[in-house]
């Protein structure tokens, strides 16, 4: 959705832009064409490997490029730390590239032989640790909540009858077996491992974190772009700029405000925006990308 982002962030040459989730860089890519010749990008990724990957391919645009490795919940410090004193765009494309995805030794894939899904260094707790110990309500909850399977108990079950786990490929077939594929597109395992690597990465505690210091980024005219893939993040996402973009917070029955709040954005396209047929067809893994943008005031 490379065009369709530009276009919300609405750049111009010199300005300074952020994309928090820089992965391949395909983005930074052309936001530092939107921002030439002298505009800076400062790309963030919590994955080491993303951040090399990406380093190589950016390597020609010299010092407008600034990569640092840290996760996105801390956006205003890692600004700062870079000394960008005005931000004109935050870019969040979350979830994963798809060469994490199939990344051996990660976990992340129902194809592999590892059991971790951390994505940044100075995590501690692994899938592995999760589905060996937890007890059948927590992975009960935590599947149901972060995936919404409809079958998290039957799974949650299974998973603590089956333990121990050493790999993904393992967990992914003691769930199958419990919830055959019966037509679905999917894998039976895939809300289960989405669960897994949410939790582990504290995906929506970042998130949250990450637009409310956007936004404070941003002020005076600053677009925020996001693509979000997981109906969750999705509807948080909505929530934030819906609530940032009124003047008061107070329930309806209540005559008179007494929160004082006040709007901080303006939503920028009422509609979410969806991938096009076309690139749906390129890639079917972006069918269901939702972007969402909003200025701040
Ligand atoms: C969908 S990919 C981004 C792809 C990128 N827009 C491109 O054009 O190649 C999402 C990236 O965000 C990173 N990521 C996920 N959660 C993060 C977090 N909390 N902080 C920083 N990076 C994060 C992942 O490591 C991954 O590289």
């Amino acid at each position: 959705m490379v065009a369709e982002v530009l276009k919300a962030l609405d750049l111009h040459p010199g300005e300074d832009c952020v994309d928090g989730t820089l992965g391949d860089g395909g983005h930074s890519l052309a936001i530092l064409a939107a921002i030439a010749p002298s505009g800076r990008l400062l790309g963030i990724d919590a994955d080491r490997q993303a951040i090399e990957r990406a380093r190589q391919r950016l390597q020609g645009y010299g010092d407008r490029v600034l990569l640092v490795q840290g996760n996105f919940a801390n956006l205003a410090a890692i600004v700062r730390s870079q000394g960008l004193p005005h931000v004109s765009g935050v870019l969040l494309d979350l979830g994963l590239s798809s060469w994490q995805l199939g990344a051996a030794g990660r976990g992340f894939s129902f194809r592999d032989e590892a059991l971790d899904m951390r994505l940044g260094e100075g995590q501690t707790l692994t899938a592995g640790e999760v589905v060996n110990t937890y007890s059948i309500e927590d992975l009960t909850r935590l599947i149901a909540t972060y995936g919404e399977e409809p079958q998290a108990r039957r799974i949650a079950q299974a998973l603590v009858q089956g333990r121990p786990f050493t790999t993904a490929a393992e967990v992914a077939g003691a769930i199958e077996r419990v919830s055959p594929r019966r037509g679905q597109r999917i894998h039976p395992a895939t809300r289960t491992l989405q669960a897994l690597r949410m939790y582990i990465n504290q995906d929506l505690e970042n998130l949250a974190a990450a637009l409310r210091q956007a936004v404070e980024l941003l002020q005076g005219g600053g677009r925020l772009v996001t693509i979000a893939y997981h109906s969750l993040e999705d509807r948080m996402i909505k929530v934030f700029m819906q609530e940032e973009a009124r003047d008061c917070l107070c329930p309806p029955s209540q005559p008179v405000c007494t929160c004082g709040h006040k709007a901080t954005v303006r939503i920028l396209r009422r509609k979410v925006v969806k991938p096009s047929e076309e690139e749906v067809r390129r890639n079917p893994r972006v069918r269901s990308a939702r972007l969402r943008a909003c200025m701040a005031r």
